[in-house]
């Protein structure tokens, strides 16, 4: 099935690794001209030369820099916000100091990324949005309060996106994984009673399992794609089913 995604202008931010490394990797084995957002590693860089594509350096959380780099890009064709941290604790155990990062990060973030991409989609009458959110961000987390409020607060922006820019053919989507194996469910490996916070995450999901960074971005190209063209403002739970209850 042709997605007719060759040649599409794509950037995806926090591209290299885990969810968004895979993201980065199928979107150019459907030819698009792949964009790789990193914050500091070499891994960014490396991974954009093997892909043929470029490495974008970019905090998101920096306001000003971030609007302007992406809007530096020049006209995207799919803005995937992917970057994002956790830092889990018992809501009591946060300051406001030390719940910042995730907000800027995972919510502001988001929106200056936004900002920089929207302006050249609506001049071009076209574009897709998809914003990484997380089951978090619907069901809410244990140890996970801040994250879950920042990735609540990515859903709601991304349905109002998609009201916005409908008129502009551009659309906005949701895709929030469950348990995904990456450096980031492994640090929480690391943590208080590591190995059985991982296990009850996987029992949380129907399917009893720990989905693949593949898995989600199979979701984010499909609704990249020309399959995908009247689908806005949705919320695509990829988690084995955790959003229905399980
Ligand atoms: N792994 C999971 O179980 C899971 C579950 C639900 C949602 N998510 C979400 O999926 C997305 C990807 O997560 P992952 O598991 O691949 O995590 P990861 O830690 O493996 O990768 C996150 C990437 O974001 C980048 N990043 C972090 N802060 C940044 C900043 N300020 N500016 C630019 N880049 C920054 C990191 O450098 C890294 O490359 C995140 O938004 C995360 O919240 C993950």
């Amino acid at each position: 099935m042709d997605l007719g995604l060759s040649g599409r202008r794509v950037f995806v931010t926090g591209g290299a690794r885990g969810i968004g490394a895979a993201i980065c990797e199928c979107f150019a084995a459907e030819g698009a001209e792949v964009m790789v957002g990193y914050r500091s590693s070499t891994e960014g860089p490396e991974l954009a030369e093997r892909l043929g594509g470029s490495a974008v350096k970019l905090d998101v959380a920096e306001p000003q820099a971030t609007i302007e780099a992406v809007a530096g890009l020049g006209t995207l064709d799919v803005l995937v916000n992917n970057a994002g941290v956790d830092d889990m604790a018992f809501f009591t155990e946060y300051t406001p100091q030390r719940w910042r990062a995730q907000l800027d990060i995972n919510l502001e973030g988001v929106l200056h990324c936004t900002l920089g991409a929207l302006p050249a989609m609506q001049a071009a009458r076209g574009g897709r949005i998809i914003n990484v959110s997380s089951e978090a961000g619907r069901l809410g987390s244990y140890r996970g309060s801040v994250y879950a409020a920042a990735k609540g607060g990515v859903i709601a922006f991304t349905k109002s996106i998609a009201r916005e820019n409908a008129r502009f053919q551009i659309t906005a989507n949701n895709v929030l994984p469950g348990p995904i194996q990456t450096p980031m469910l492994e640090e929480n490996r690391h943590g208080p009673k590591g190995d059985l916070v991982v296990e009850a995450m996987a029992n949380a999901t129907l399917m009893r399992r720990i989905g693949a960074p593949e898995e989600v971005a199979a979701a984010v190209v499909f609704l990249a794609s020309a399959r995908a063209s009247y689908i806005t403002g949705e919320t695509l739970g990829v988690s084995g089913g955790m959003g229905t209850g399980a």
